[in-house]
């Protein structure tokens, strides 16, 4: 099969990422955790300049979770200044790329000065028209269940619903990302295989991929070896990563 005839609809049009290992990878060099925070931020670069080139329409990546606050205050600090850091200097580049920034989770538990850097990168590049990269912030997957539900139940309560019309697809329509395709690559880093309560409602249907690879070490490579695998998984088109890394080139 020639380059050219890998079919776009082959790719994920959704890819959510559970970036770990960054503790792990700084203690292998005998360097703090926050080490290990700092180079992940080289990896989410690149992983969202490579799924732009491969033509994927949303990429989400779990930052914090709700659960992350139980960490030791210091480590809590610097993830947090690492963000509004991020959110600076990285919002100018996704805007020149026509990349559109959203942030998924409860913001309303962030400090001001964070929630106001979040709002203005959203509304920086809510007009742009290429990729949609989420960031899951405080987010927890039952969580966005709830507050779906509340919605929804709000909803009922004025009389705009009848609980009897209450459905999955209603349910589906006040989630996070309703208005994005379905998550159909989730990948997690470092070894671990569980979901931590990242997505739950949108992984239905997702194919999993598991890394050994910290997410410091994931590289451009690491994201084409996983969509290969994805391509393959559905036995589709029994492409080559090589037929991928083409893609990137045009
Ligand atoms: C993931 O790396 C980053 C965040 C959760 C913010 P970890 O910090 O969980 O790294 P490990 O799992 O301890 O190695
Ligand atoms: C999941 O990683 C959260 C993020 C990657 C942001 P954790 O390292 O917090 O998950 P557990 O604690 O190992 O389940
Ligand atoms: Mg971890």
């Amino acid at each position: 099969m020639q380059n050219s005839q890998l079919p776009l609809e082959a790719m994920p049009k959704h890819i959510a990422i559970i970036m770990d290992g960054n503790g792990r990878w700084a203690k292998a060099q005998g360097k703090p955790r926050v080490f290990g925070h700092k180079n992940g931020v080289v990896a989410v670069r690149e992983s969202i300049s490579t799924a732009a080139k491969l033509g994927v329409k949303a990429i989400t990546l779990f930052a914090f979770s709700s659960e992350n606050w139980r960490r030791p205050e210091e480590e809590v600090g610097v993830l947090m200044e690492l963000f509004i850091t991020a959110l600076s200097t990285e919002v100018t580049k996704l805007h020149k790329n026509n990349l559109k920034l959203r942030v998924i989770g409860d913001i309303s538990r962030f400090s001001a000065r964070l929630q106001k850097k979040i709002a203005k990168a959203e509304a920086t590049t809510a007009e742009n028209t290429g990729m949609v990269v989420n960031v899951a912030a405080n987010y927890g997957g039952k969580w966005d269940i709830a507050q779906a539900a509340r919605s929804v139940a709000e909803k009922v309560e004025q009389g705009e619903l009848c609980a009897s019309d209450i459905s999955e697809d209603v349910l589906a329509k006040h989630m996070m990302m309703s208005d994005l395709p379905e998550v159909d690559l989730l990948i997690r880093t470092s070894g671990e295989c569980r979901i931590s309560n990242f997505l739950l409602w949108q992984i239905a249907y997702a194919e999993i991929y598991f890394t050994p690879t910290y997410w410091p070490d994931f590289k451009e490579e690491s994201l084409i070896e996983a969509v290969t695998w994805f391509i393959n998984r559905e036995r589709r088109f029994g492409c080559t990563g090589e037929q991928i890394k083409a893609l990137l080139e045009k």
